[in-house]
């Protein structure tokens, strides 16, 4: 469940392009996700994919006519448009762009919207062929939805129905989700707040092929930095390793080495309220990185000199523009509270997050304690990590408040 989808009411217009299938993925997903989805489909859609996928998966009634009623002869898309937190139009084909643009209203999509976009944020996914997505038409009309405050989620590059390839394929529904999320999470309690994130594992290069690494997946810094944009923060990513997918609606910075890492968390801080480092960063370094490949040569060992990195968020403690609020995680196989406490003293944090290392890395199921400075320590059910970042964030958010 994400939780700023739950309770909420997506209505979600399908229109006829052959991208309209992967509107039945979107639509389970949003629905797995916790949010009620009403889908609205235009006569072209209902040739590609039938209304009754769209039920089947949302479990809600599915409207095709515009001039469909309710029983008791409320009229169907009206009463759509007034319950919907959000209208998300995906794929959005270029005809139904222009009748947005014009306030055409002769299908039940077109006419959800005009209705729909006085009360709930538009957010469009065009799909098309190139040139109907780069003729002046369509981009004019794009233009006139922005300037109207619609949220345009750009086409991707790729195959396309004609065989061609180039602009114009659907975004991807991770994609779609993330806008919805940060569309649906703008005003929310962290709104105006600037939160840094530090997420993934740092690399200390040894020659030009090998480094040392750990390892850190990135899930918890990824899952609070998207947490963070949901509740209305600007969100800085700062990211060493890892293979996930960048989120949309945060701003990345990529730092490879912990050297990297600490610069661009300096730099990050400045006009931070707070400061989050989920990411392992490695304590060593090589004290030479080789230039060339080290060569195994004939000798049965190889013994690498170490030499200490600095410590980032000791760094940031001393530093002037210290956030308001600086949390550290504690990863430990033993003595767990004892050494996270220690960590907090010295590193001056607010919060130290401790966990046992065999859930730390990878898992997709965390068991923290969370520590405050001033001794109150929590130790949480297992959570999943979206979950744990909501109570992280909770103590930012309180914290900021006062
Ligand atoms: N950290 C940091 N800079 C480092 C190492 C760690 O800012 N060079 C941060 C981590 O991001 C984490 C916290 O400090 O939030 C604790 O990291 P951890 O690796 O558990 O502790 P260390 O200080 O490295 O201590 P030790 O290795 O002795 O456990």
């Amino acid at each position: 469940m994400v939780r700023v989808l739950q309770n909420k009411t997506i209505l979600l217009g399908v229109t006829g392009s052959i991208a309209a299938y992967k509107a039945a993925g979107l639509a389970s997903q949003l629905t797995q996700a916790g949010a009620a989805v009403d889908v609205v489909m235009t006569r072209a859609a209902t040739q590609f994919i039938g209304p009754l996928t769209f039920e089947a998966l949302t479990r809600r009634h599915v409207v095709t006519d515009v001039m469909a009623l309710l029983p008791d002869s409320q009229i169907w898309h009206v009463a759509m448009a007034k319950r919907a937190d959000i209208f998300v139009i995906a794929p959005a084909t270029a005809h139904t762009i222009a009748k947005l643009a014009h306030g055409l209203a002769d299908d039940a999509v077109s006419a959800t919207a005009l209705d729909a976009s006085r009360r709930a944020p538009l957010v469009i996914a065009p799909a098309m062929e190139t040139g109907m997505w780069e003729h002046a038409a369509t981009q004019e009309n794009i233009a006139k939805l922005v300037a109207r405050g619609a949220v345009i989620v750009p086409p991707g590059e790729g195959h396309l129905a004609s065989g061609a390839s180039g602009t114009g394929r659907l975004a991807n529904a991770d994609d779609l989700i993330d806008t919805i999320r940060a569309v649906l999470g703008r005003g929310g309690d962290l709104a105006r707040r600037v939160i840094v994130v530090t997420a993934g594992g740092t690399q200390e290069p040894i020659d030009p092929v090998r480094v040392l690494a750990n390892h850190s997946s990135g899930k918890m810094g990824w899952a609070l930095a998207q947490a963070a944009r949901d509740r209305g923060a600007r969100v800085i990513l700062i990211a060493g390793t890892t293979s996930l997918r960048v989120p949309r609606g945060v701003e990345l910075m990529a730092a490879s080495s912990a050297r990297e890492m600490r610069e661009a968390v300096l730099r990050a801080i400045v006009d931070a309220d707070a400061l989050v480092m989920a990411a392992a960063v490695a304590d060593f370094r090589p004290a030479q990185t080789a230039e060339q490949k080290i060569k195994k040569g004939n000798t049965e060992t190889l013994t690498l000199e170490l030499v200490k990195n600095p410590d980032i968020l000791a760094d940031v403690a001393r530093h002037s523009s210290r956030p308001a609020v600086v949390i550290g995680f504690a990863a430990e196989t033993q003595e767990l509270l004892v050494n996270a406490r220690a960590k907090l003293e010295s590193k001056n944090l607010d919060l130290i997050v401790a966990n046992p290392v065999p859930s730390a890395f990878g898992s997709d199921i965390d068991r923290a304690t969370l520590i405050e400075r001033g001794g109150a320590a929590t130790e949480l059910p297992p959570l999943t990590k979206e979950d744990l970042s909501e109570k992280i964030l909770d103590f930012i958010a309180a914290r900021l408040k006062t």
